[in-house]
This record gives structure tokens, sequence and C-alpha cells, in this order.
């Protein structure tokens, strides 16, 4: 998020980084020096943006937005609450007018697909989606990244690996139908519970109806997913790619026969979400086959946490409004 405020040219007079207690006074990003939280360091911000798992910002974003800055939240701890709006900013960017101080940034792997989906759902409306995602392990953080290529390095080299520790199982040279975790009872990992739910809120139609499979794969950065769309009226692949190809924040590569597709390999370290193999579902009349890649860590979480800053700032939204409710 630092790196794309400076990128972005984000107009702050002041940026203060702030984490745990363990790395008070550390210098990062060129000399800011972070600072912890406490009652009396918060105060005086117009914006806090949050990345700090679910708890911190339970404990903290109701705190920042009590001292009068408006908080962009990329936990899943606010995001389906209903005064919380979930804002993607090339999808509902109007969402923003209703925030109560808290704003929720979305799940990574439903973000690009809402960005490539709107359209579609604008034209001739969505009836139902069958999703499989293939996400990097970046996703889980940074151990999890270690484990992959200290895995592929000790394989490659016929030792034997470390027990695994991100993950339930060996990610190397795998596939894991097992992203995020199962709540007890569930039968549905965390992920895709987040895919079906914030789908519906950002779209804003509750009624799409969305079989999801989170998989794991040895990628480093970027999500692909394979997305089947039903929509409501006939829409054709050549309609659709159309459509996609006019909507803001996509790009379309779509040339099977030269091999032109979007790889998660290229869309990483960039904003835009990809989207190619655009056909006819050769088994439903009404339903497209699509693949849909972004980079996890940018569009996928800082980079949209940063345009909702842009928007909030030049819609004139970053001033205190009424107290989210406790939840
Ligand atoms: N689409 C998305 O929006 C998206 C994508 C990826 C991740 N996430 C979410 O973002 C959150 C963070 O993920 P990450 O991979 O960025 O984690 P991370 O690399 O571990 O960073 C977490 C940061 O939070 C700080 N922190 C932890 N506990 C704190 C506390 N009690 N008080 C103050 N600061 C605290 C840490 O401080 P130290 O540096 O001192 O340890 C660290 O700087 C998670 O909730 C994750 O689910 C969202």
């Amino acid at each position: 998020m630092l790196q794309l405020l400076r990128e972005r040219g984000f107009p702050a007079r002041e940026i203060v980084p702030f984490a745990s207690a363990r790395s008070v006074g550390r210098e990062i990003d060129g000399g800011l020096v972070v600072r912890g939280l406490d009652d009396e360091s918060i105060q005086g911000f117009d914006l806090a943006l949050f990345s700090a798992g679910g708890s911190t910002s339970g404990e903290w974003a109701p705190k920042f937005a009590q001292a009068g800055a408006i908080v962009v939240d990329n936990s899943s701890r606010w995001r389906m609450q209903d005064d919380v709006p979930l804002v993607v900013s090339e999808v509902n960017p109007d969402a923003l007018e209703t925030h109560h101080g808290i704003i929720a940034n979305p799940n990574c792997s439903t973000m690009q697909m809402v960005v490539a989906l709107k359209p579609i759902h604008d034209a001739a409306g969505i009836e139902r989606l069958v999703i499989s995602t293939y996400q990097a392990v970046s996703g889980t953080g940074k151990r999890a990244v270690d484990e992959l290529l200290d895995q592929s390095h000790a394989l490659l080299h016929e030792r034997e690996i470390e027990q695994p520790s991100a993950y339930a199982h060996q990610i190397a040279f795998n596939a894991l139908p097992h992203a995020g975790s199962f709540a007890p009872g569930d039968d549905h990992t965390d992920e895709e519970r987040k895919l079906i739910n914030e789908t519906r809120k950002i779209l804003g139609d509750p009624d799409i109806r969305i079989s999801a499979t989170c998989v794991r794969v040895p990628v480093v950065h970027g999500h692909s997913e394979a997305v089947n769309v039903q929509t409501r009226d006939e829409l054709s692949p050549e309609r659709a790619r159309e459509l996609l190809a006019a909507a803001p924040g996509v790009t379309v590569l779509d040339d099977p026969d030269a091999a032109l597709y979007p790889l998660a390999i290229d869309a990483a370290g960039k904003d835009d979400v990809f989207v190619g193999r655009i056909r006819r579902d050769p088994g439903h009349e009404r339903a497209l086959d699509m693949w849909i890649v972004a980079d996890n860590l940018r569009k996928g979480a800082a980079t949209n946490a940063v345009q909702l800053a842009e928007l909030l700032h030049e819609r004139g939204l970053l001033r205190r409004v009424r107290e989210p409710s406790a939840a």
C-alpha cells in the first residue's frame, strides 16, 4: 500500500505507518518511523488504511473512526456488516457515499472476479456462477511463499521436505482443494463462503446462485479463476468480449490460436484484471465460460484500497460521519 500511494502520487500531507509493538521505532519505506497503536497516537488522521488482521481491525477500526479518520479495512472483519460498504472501485463506487466511518476492501478472489462480471451483470443479468479458483500462495502471506520455495528447492535437490506449516499438505508440485479454512461443521472453506457472500453484496444481487471451489496452487503471485457465468438474458461470447474490452480496469487477452490468454506470471505486478478464453458453454445456451486472472496483492488488495482512498478524497468523503454500529 505504501508503494502504491507513492506510485499513484496520493496527495497525503503526511503518512504514518503503524504496526505491532514489536516493530515500534523501526524505519521503513525510506525513513518512515513505525508507531504503535494507543489512544493518543491515533488522533488527527483523515484516512486509515488497515491490513493487520480481523481482530486488530475489530478493536482499532472503530477507535480510528471515532477519532475522525475514515478507515479502509483489508480484513474480513467488517465486510458483511450491513452498515459497512464493501467496495470495488470499478464496480460499486457509489456505495462509498453510505459509509459510517469504516469501508471494507473485499477478498482478493472476489475482487478480481466482480470487476469482470460487472459489465455482464449490467447487460444481461447473472443467474448463476460456477467458480473454480487457482490461488497463489502470496494470498496466505510471506510464510507460505517461503514454504513453497523451500519445498520446491528441497524436492528438486532430492531432499526430504520439512513438515508443512502454512498448509495442511505439501504445496510444491501439488494442488490443494483447501484455500482458506474449514469452520466447524461447514463443508465449504471460509474463502469459498467469502466468494459467494461478497459477490452478492458487491453486485447488489442476493439472488445470484453461486457454486465455488477454491484451490491453492504452487504459484507465487496471481490468482486465476475458471468462471462459468449463466446469464438471465441471452449474451453471445462476441458481445461479452466487447463489453469486457470497454470495461474499466479490464484487459481482454483472448486469441487461443496464438496461445494468447491471461497468465498469472504476466498479471503479477499489474493493476488490471485480465480476461480470456471467453466462449459459449456447450452445456447451456445462456452460459459463458471465461478465465479471469489478476495480481492478488495489487488489484486483489492494495490497489483497490488505494483506489478507494482516492475516490474518498475526490468525492469529498474524507470527513467524519455517524459512528459504525458495534457488531
Ligand atoms: N483482498 C484483501 O483485502 C486482502 C488480501 C490479502 C490479505 N488480506 C488481509 O490483510 C490482513 C493482513 O495480511 P498481511 O498478509 O498483510 O499480513 P502481514 O504481512 O502479517 O502484516 C500484518 C501487519 O499487521 C501488523 N499487526 C499485527 N498485529 C497488530 C496489532 N495488534 N497492532 C498493530 N499492528 C498489528 C503487523 O505488525 P508487525 O509488522 O509488527 O508484525 C504487520 O505490519 C489479513 O487480515 C488478511 O486477511 C486482505
